[in-house]
């Protein structure tokens, strides 16, 4: 797409993992490369869009025209992507850690016992929150990374979470996920959905803000 069709609006995008610290040398991480949300960045970028992309750790080149804002743990993240509103459109494409630390560890954490239990806490879910908080934007989309049941999942986070559209792909599969160039994905909203067939992320990512134009306009 070569359109300016996002011209005007302000689009946020969080990517990649985050690190919950265990201790000083040790977290708590997860295999997100962070490409798919710095491809619908550097998309939403193309197409004229005002772009804040916050990243987790990665090692990803910003993409042309976005503004990178870099952040370690769920906590910073959330902060980052509060700071960046007012916006138009949210996209949440990390893989936010679900549990962190309930207090991490001033020192190195010593082997002595023969096991380990971790003390963890539920970290604040920043989509859910965007959603419910968040009056003046006109589209909240998050993506769910699912090993099975991927529709009836993905459909179920879009209600709970009150996003306008859900991207859900299948991981842990050969092609596709977290790691890979490239995936297949289906987008779902309230009153449809759209496959998208195996293709490099940089392409879907294109296909992607082609569907987020046209749900704009819906
Ligand atoms: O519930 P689940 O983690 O599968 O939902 C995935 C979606 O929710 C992604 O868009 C992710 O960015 C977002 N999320 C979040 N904060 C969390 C957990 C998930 O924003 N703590």
């Amino acid at each position: 797409a070569t359109d300016r069709a996002l011209a005007g609006l302000k689009v946020v995008v969080s990517a990649g993992p985050t690190y919950e610290d265990l201790d000083p040398v040790r977290y708590l991480g997860n295999r997100s490369s962070g490409k798919m949300g710095f491809a619908v960045a550097a998309s939403a970028a193309r197409r004229g869009a005002e772009v804040v992309l916050v990243s987790g750790p990665v090692n990803l080149p910003t993409p042309a025209g976005v503004k990178r804002v870099d952040v370690r743990s769920a906590a910073q993240m959330r902060e980052a992507v509060f700071a960046a509103f007012p916006a138009d459109i949210y996209i949440g494409a990390a893989a936010v850690a679900d549990y962190t630390p309930r207090l991490p560890a001033a020192n190195k954490i010593k082997k002595s016992s023969e096991s380990l239990a971790l003390d963890l806490v539920r970290t604040p879910d920043i989509l859910a929150e965007v959603a419910a908080r968040t009056q003046e934007l006109k589209l909240v989309i998050g993506f769910a990374a699912e090993t099975e049941r991927v529709a009836e999942y993905a459909r179920g986070k879009l209600v709970a979470k009150r996003l306008d559209m859900i991207i859900a792909n299948r991981v842990g599969v050969a092609d596709g996920g977290f790691e890979s160039d490239s995936n297949a994905m289906t987008a779902f909203w309230k009153d449809g959905e759209r496959a998208f067939a195996s293709a490099p992320k940089t392409q879907l990512a294109d296909e992607l803000v082609d569907l987020i134009v046209e749900r704009l306009h819906a």
